[in-house]
């Protein structure tokens, strides 16, 4: 990225302004995280509630003891083995990090970004940067820089263009507060990889069930998130039932004059009759599957469709993370076939 362009960034951020940047999993609406007034502008900004935190993102390991008020051993072992890289970490927050940033929380949400961009615009502004995904509140998060002008251009003053974001889902959260360490948004980085460096990890019952009667604890899991505009339905089952399913669907809202959008598979390309399709990618390939799925949701809304059918993504790994953005994005509305 343009030195010029970043020194001038960098300039925005130490005075309170907000930019938008590239990171490894999505892109970030970034401000001076121990600046209230500046904090005040991404919810402004991007119409979210106050109650949801940020995440306070670091260039260095260092700064991790300038927004925590202790750093658990869990936490250094978790940093040496992610860090940089997609996940990040709640603890106790230090008394430099204003209540604005933690939604009101005495806990911090911390982590240290594997994109070039994005470390070299935290190093350059000399503060942690307060970033949630550069989106307008409730629509899916952005993975190339057109994403973010499309629902944020004219409000804020710079956006870093990065291209294409490489993982494309939210980082992993983990909670470090409680007695045994909890998932409470899966991403890239999954609860086994966690287990193999820190011992035993549970996820937190309210994200992953598909009858969503749990409240889950990370306060942004709870609302509708990562939706396009149409309504969104999961058609979950053998591939051919599946597919059965959905043309039948489509044939009867067609008649009535409905247009109907299917999210599918390389594979399944061909297989759906009178609807505008989109492909997420291979179907074995599960990480660009997770990097495309905002992408696609998105391109839906340009499609004008009423309804979108999804066939369902609901692998192991990565594959957890995507299932539960996808869930999350049909308000769990799923047909069994
Ligand atoms: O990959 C990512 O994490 C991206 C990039 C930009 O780094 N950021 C991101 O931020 O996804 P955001 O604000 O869209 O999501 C942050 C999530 C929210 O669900 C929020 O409720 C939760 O983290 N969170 C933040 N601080 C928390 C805390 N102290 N306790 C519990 N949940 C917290
Ligand atoms: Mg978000």
């Amino acid at each position: 990225m343009d030195p010029g362009i970043l020194k001038e960034a960098a300039a925005v951020i130490r005075s309170g302004g907000l930019v938008a940047f590239p990171t490894e999993t999505v892109y970030g609406l970034g401000a001076d995280a121990t600046n209230p007034e500046a904090a005040a502008k991404i919810y402004a900004a991007k119409g979210r509630p106050s109650d949801n935190p940020l995440i306070a993102h670091i260039g260095a390991y260092e700064e991790f003891s300038r927004v925590a008020a202790e750093i658990p051993e869990k936490a250094r072992t978790l940093a040496d083995a992610f860090w940089p890289g997609p996940l990040t970490l709640i603890v106790k927050k230090h008394g430099s990090v204003p209540y604005e940033t933690t939604g009101g929380l005495d806990t911090v949400a911390v982590r240290m970004p594997a994109h070039p961009a994005a470390l070299a615009l935290i190093r350059a502004s000399g503060c942690p940067i307060a970033a949630p995904s550069a989106n307008t509140s409730g629509r899916p998060s952005p993975t190339l820089a057109a994403h973010v002008a499309e629902d944020l251009g004219g409000k804020i003053p710079l956006i870093l263009d990065g291209g294409e974001v490489g993982i494309g889902i939210e980082s992993t959260i983990l909670d470090l507060t409680g007695t045994i360490p909890t998932i409470l948004r899966p991403g890239f980085v999954t609860k086994e990889m966690l287990q193999e460096t820190i011992g035993p990890v549970r996820i937190d019952p309210g994200i992953l069930r598909e009858d969503s009667d749990i409240r889950p604890k990370a306060p942004g899991m709870k609302y509708r998130h990562y939706a396009p505009n149409a309504e969104l339905v999961i058609v979950d089952g053998e591939a051919s039932a599946v597919i059965q399913k959905i043309n039948t669907l489509a044939e009867q809202l067609t008649a009535q004059g409905k247009r109907v959008g299917v999210l599918g598979t390389d594979e399944t390309s061909g297989a759906y009759r009178g609807t505008v399709f989109r492909s997420i990618g291979p179907r074995r390939d599960e990480e660009a599957i997770a990097r495309h799925l905002y992408r696609v949701l998105r391109e839906f809304d340009e499609d004008r469709v009423d309804i979108i059918y999804s066939e369902s993504f609901f692998a192991p790994g990565i594959g957890q993370a995507v299932k539960n953005r996808l869930l999350k994005a049909a308000a769990h509305r799923i047909l069994r076939v």
